[in-house]
């Protein structure tokens, strides 16, 4: 059976491209999501996408999606603020990477904290948009999907 890759994207991540540049760079969400459904298209395997603005939103697809093998995840500012979020993932069997795009622990302090981090499988952060497809490589690896 084909392996079965989420990569979801929490509020503001839509705007990726036009959002704070200096910060987040000029990529958009789609063009990364494009790159990565061809790299895993060149794997065999699935890569399903989705982006929400809503905390509500990002959990019904994690729960619809259980049966997935693997979360590629930026969950923006609900990393930080959400206990719900962190609660979906840990009723759930699914291993799951944390990315960010930028440092976060460069910037505010309440930035400093993620509600995942301690469930993640491990994160990525401050490497720029380069982080998803990195995550993704990490995915494939521990799915035996191919290695280093
Ligand atoms: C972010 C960092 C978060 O603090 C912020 O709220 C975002 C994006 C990042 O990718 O660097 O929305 O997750």
């Amino acid at each position: 059976m084909k392996k079965r890759i989420l990569l979801l994207n929490g509020p503001n991540l839509n705007w990726l491209g036009k959002r704070e540049p200096t910060i987040y760079g000029n990529v958009s969400l789609s063009s990364i999501e494009e790159k990565m459904t061809q790299l895993c298209k060149s794997k065999d395997c699935e890569l399903i996408c989705f982006q929400s603005n809503s905390e509500g939103g990002l959990i019904d697809f994690l729960q619809k999606e259980h049966t997935a093998d693997y979360v590629i995840i930026n969950a923006g500012a609900y990393t930080h603020t959400s206990v719900a979020l962190r609660d979906c993932f840990a009723s759930l069997t699914i291993p799951f990477i944390e990315v960010h795009i930028s440092n976060v622990y460069q910037r505010e302090n309440f930035r400093h904290t993620s509600y995942l981090s301690p469930l993640a499988q491990g994160c990525l952060i401050g490497l720029g948009v380069e982080g998803y497809i990195l995550a993704l490589y990490k995915v494939f690896s521990d799915l035996n999907i191919a290695s280093l």
